[in-house]
């Protein structure tokens, strides 16, 4: 084993009933029906930030799977992307019973202005003393969300066009508009801030246009930590850019290299040090005492999972109704859609070399989802296998899926995360306070240098 900095760890949910591959919310054990009650989140928080989890990571989306423009019926029937409630309400109240944990929260950039979500974002990085990140996503479940918002589907590469202007519009706004020493609040000259050092945004980008300002002081951040996730070629290009940590799906670990190396390429091309971008794979580490009844929690989790819901899933991540193909051929090699393409793409073959036939399809992903790897076992041997996948990867840190909640994380909180520290993989404290301090040590509350956006900050001539 190579020597490697504590990795980072974060835990996946969503604001509806979780679960990974299959819905597990019916059974016993699992808490996450609970989702519309503020307690089952102040105690899932509590629980991660004791247990030293960098953050919480709530993912969104505002459509749903469809068919037809319909809810797609096994996603109704078993809770899965319908329901699904706006996280950004929860994060305040999560921010006032934790000390350290970070909150990612995930927002698209096609449905709301930029500048009120900068406002928002900024706001909740003040409410979280910093510990706020954006998972920004040009949207998954796009023609079900665009058909609320009484909208057309914008297609694929424009959203990410749209995108980095999106993003340009916010980071003026955040770094901008307000002086690094602009914020006073000083009684004995009653200046609430310097009139000098506050100055409105001139944005005319391609698709959106702003002037004004950032209208309250800049956050602990200034930017919140910037978070994303798209995989395509486009979203790679956007993550490498833009991006100080990325999430990627689990999987074969030759692919998920394929993709990490592609993410760090990407940061190089734009002229940034390409270990300034922490990647981490979503999988989940199914942990208990003893090896066999990890195994055993594999398969009941396995027998939860439905062709049905399998179906839903990828309906509602792709666009692509597997169901209303020949279950004996594969997909036509050509099939495209304006939807999410990673997942598409996984299952595509060549005219001279056929994919797997849908059924096959269907099957794999009914058991592994949209994140793809499941490590199971006693504490040590889920520690072994997350090393060997991240030495095989360049991993940074594992985004934990759920399979019961909060059972998957309890687990990984009380086994798993003392193996790690035993063997100097997880922090024993945090480093500094901010989520982007978490990430990347003390000192680096805002941006780094080579990052785009810190050339949008407006600094105070004594710390030029
Ligand atoms: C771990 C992980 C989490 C994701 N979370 C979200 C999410 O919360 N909302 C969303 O719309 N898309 C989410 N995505 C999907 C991507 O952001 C992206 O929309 C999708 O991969 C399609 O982009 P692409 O065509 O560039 O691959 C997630 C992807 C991964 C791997």
């Amino acid at each position: 084993m190579t020597a490697r900095d504590p990795f980072v760890l974060a835990a996946f949910q969503y604001l509806g009933p979780n679960g990974t591959v299959g819905a597990g919310w019916y059974e016993e054990e699992d808490r996450s029906a609970d989702f519309l009650t503020l307690g089952h989140w102040t105690s899932l928080a509590r629980r991660l930030d004791e247990a030293g989890f960098d953050f919480l990571f709530l993912a969104d989306s505002h459509g749903w799977p469809a068919v037809d423009g319909q809810p797609h019926p096994a996603a109704v029937r078993e809770g899965r992307g319908v329901p699904q409630a706006d996280p950004v309400t929860v994060i305040s109240a999560l921010a006032a019973v934790t000390e350290r944990l970070g909150f990612v929260v995930t927002s698209s950039t096609t449905v709301e202005r930029p500048a009120a979500l900068a406002r928002r974002l900024a706001t909740l990085d003040h409410f979280c003393s910093g510990r706020l990140g954006w998972n920004i996503v040009t949207g998954s479940n796009g023609a079900s969300a665009a058909a609320l918002m009484g909208e057309d589907l914008i297609s694929h590469d424009l959203r990410y066009d749209m995108a980095e202007d999106y993003l340009e519009l916010c980071l003026g706004l955040w770094e901008g508009t307000w002086r690094t020493d602009a914020y006073r609040r000083d009684p004995s000259t009653r200046t609430w801030a310097d009139p000098d050092g506050v100055r409105a945004l001139t944005h005319e980008g391609p698709y959106f246009r702003s002037h004004g300002i950032l209208n309250l002081p800049p956050s602990p951040q200034r930017t919140p930590l910037l978070v994303q996730a798209g995989s395509s070629g486009r979203g790679l290009a956007y993550a490498g850019r833009n991006a100080e940590a990325v999430f990627v799906a689990g999987g074969d670990p030759l692919v998920v290299a394929r993709r990490v190396a592609a993410i760090r390429r990407a940061a190089a091309d734009a002229g940034r040090d390409p270990r300034s971008v922490k990647v981490l794979a979503g999988v989940m580490l199914l942990a208990a005492e003893t090896s066999a009844e990890a195994h055993a929690r594999h398969t009941r989790m396995l027998e939860r999972s439905t062709l049905q819901g399998a179906a839903a899933v990828f309906a509602g991540n792709t666009g692509v109704d597997l169901l209303q193909f020949p279950l004996d051929r594969p997909l036509p090699p050509d099939l495209t859609t304006d939807q999410g393409l990673s997942n598409l793409q996984r299952y595509l073959g060549t005219p001279e070399q056929p994919g797997p036939t849908v059924a096959q399809i269907l099957e794999d992903f009914r058991t592994t989802g949209l994140n793809g790897t499941v490590i199971a076992g006693d504490p040590e041997e889920v520690v072994d296998g997350a090393v060997a996948f991240a030495d095989a990867t360049d991993v940074d840190g594992f985004l934990l899926q759920p399979d019961l909640v909060p059972g998957t994380f309890e687990a990984v909180a009380d086994l798993v995360v003392p193996v790690l520290r035993e063997r100097g993989l997880a922090r024993e404290a945090p480093t500094g306070a901010t989520l982007r301090e978490h990430l990347f040590g003390e000192g680096h509350r805002w941006l780094a240098g080579d990052h785009h956006g810190s050339g949008r900050r407006w600094v105070a001539p004594a710390e030029v």
